[in-house]
């Protein structure tokens, strides 16, 4: 497999990216991070990729009148870096079909919630005040409708007695940490893919929830080690 790449848009503390950038340079991913992009100068996140050697960019929304221009920046930063795959990890700025569409089928986001609960903010406050039992975290394609493209993967874990919108945060993003390169690693070998019907895995259709996450299925070595550990004996 060809060596792909990758382009990371952030908005804040970018441990998803961090992750990603680690399985490219594990050799987990068969992909280069060709930059990392953000909205705010002082994303957490730019600094560990600069850190690494990454080439990254910001552009400042607050620079242009409307979403629409400032998508339009966007689109032309990204394809100078010629990107196979994009990948939102915490961009916190709602994009328009001037971004989406020339990128479309190859634009992925993840979700902190079992979508399709909870699209938009506080996804983890309001799972624990309707009582939910269990959280997680989606990854999906994107499109216009706000976190409400095809579902791609999606990983869950309960919600403890005492549980507060930190505490799940922690679990939730600890797996999430799993499930982006994994679905990364899905579009990079050409098994994941969408068309008008909606997103396809080896030809097969996602159901609308996405494909359930399973430890063994990790990039991650680390992960599938843990996954062996809780296996019954
Ligand atoms: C993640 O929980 C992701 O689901 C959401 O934003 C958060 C980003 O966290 N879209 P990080 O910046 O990757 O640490």
């Amino acid at each position: 497999m060809s060596v792909s790449r990758i382009a990371i848009l952030i908005s804040g503390r970018g441990s998803n990216m961090g992750t990603l950038l680690q399985a490219c340079e594990r050799g987990e991913l068969p992909a280069q991070v060709c930059l990392v992009l953000s909205n705010r100068a002082d994303a957490e996140g730019l600094d560990n990729a600069r850190r690494a050697g990454i080439a990254t960019a910001c552009i400042a929304h607050g620079d242009y009148p409307d979403r629409e221009a400032f998508d339009a920046a966007l689109v032309r930063r990204l394809q100078q870096a010629q990107p196979d795959l994009v990948m939102l990890a915490g961009f916190m700025r709602i994009l328009t079909p001037v971004f989406i569409t020339p990128f479309a089928g190859r634009l992925l986001n993840i979700h902190p919630s079992l979508l399709p609960n909870y699209p938009g903010l506080h996804t983890h406050q309001r799972a624990l005040d309707a009582g939910d039992s269990e959280a997680g975290s989606t990854v999906h394609f994107v499109t216009p409708e706000l976190d409400g493209g095809p579902p791609v993967l999606q990983a869950r874990v309960p919600i403890l007695p005492g549980d507060t919108a930190d505490s799940l945060a922690r679990r939730v993003v600890a797996l999430e940490h799993e499930i982006y390169p994994l679905a990364a690693l899905w579009y990079l070998q050409g098994r994941l893919t969408l068309n008008q019907q909606g997103a396809f895995l080896d030809g097969q259709k996602i159901p609308p929830s996405g494909v359930p996450y399973r430890p063994q299925d990790a990039v991650r070595h680390d992960a599938a080690d843990r996954s062996n550990q809780q296996r019954p004996c």
